[in-house]
């Protein structure tokens, strides 16, 4: 094959490598359904939402369009995981919030959670920052790997099982962040395909 033609006959949406877990549709749907839940539960209260970065920059779009309420957001940054797919255990932040978050109602806005590791530790970082109250969304649910079992997901778009995932914000080595559905990759050895 030609270089044009190998060029033309690659999508990344189409990638051998991935096998689409929830498409572009049920994601929206069940975002609508949080949204619903979550516009229901804080009616009246100071919403910020905060969300951690990059992973969870896609649901909060999603997210934050299908709550019906005045809020404001706000950003952090932590590292967890380095450059491949296995979790290191340290957490640091490289970015913290704009704005205090004293006295508002604070929605935790996460991609994923699987060990727990790096939210266990966040939680701590803001409970001491004098919210009137803190909960957790998170995109994706994968329990298994979970070493923090006593982290509560309030809100939780969907439970995956115990594979490697992408899309929809979530990557491998900063590839796939921008699918539309999330998938699982089949061989997380061959990230090059
Ligand atoms: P935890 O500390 O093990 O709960 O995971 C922390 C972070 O690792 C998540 O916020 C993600 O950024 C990343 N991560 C964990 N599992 C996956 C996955 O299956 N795909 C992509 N990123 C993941
Ligand atoms: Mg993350």
């Amino acid at each position: 094959m030609s270089a044009e033609s190998k060029q033309a006959a690659f999508t990344e949406f189409t990638n051998s490598n991935l096998e689409v877990l929830y498409d572009h549709e049920q994601i929206q749907n069940r975002i609508q359904e949080l949204g619903n839940q979550i516009t229901r539960e804080y009616a009246g209260k100071e919403l910020v939402l905060v969300s951690v970065l990059k992973g969870s920059c896609i649901f909060l779009a999603d997210l934050m369009r299908s709550i019906d309420l005045e809020l404001t957001i706000d950003f952090m940054a932590v590292s967890s995981y380095k450059d491949g797919t296995k979790s290191t255990g340290d957490v640091e932040i490289l970015k913290d919030l704009s704005n205090s978050i004293r006295g508002k109602h604070v929605i935790v806005v996460e991609d994923i959670v699987d060990t727990g590791l790096t939210l266990s530790r966040l939680l701590e970082i803001l409970d001491s920052r004098g919210a009137a109250s803190i909960r957790l969304a998170s995109f994706l649910d994968k329990p298994e790997p979970r070493i923090k079992t006593g982290l509560k997901i309030d809100y939780t778009g969907f439970v995956v099982p115990n594979k490697f995932v992408v899309g929809y914000g979530l990557d491998a080595a900063g590839r796939y962040r921008n699918l539309p559905f999330i998938a699982i990759v089949k061989n997380p050895a061959d990230l090059e395909v």
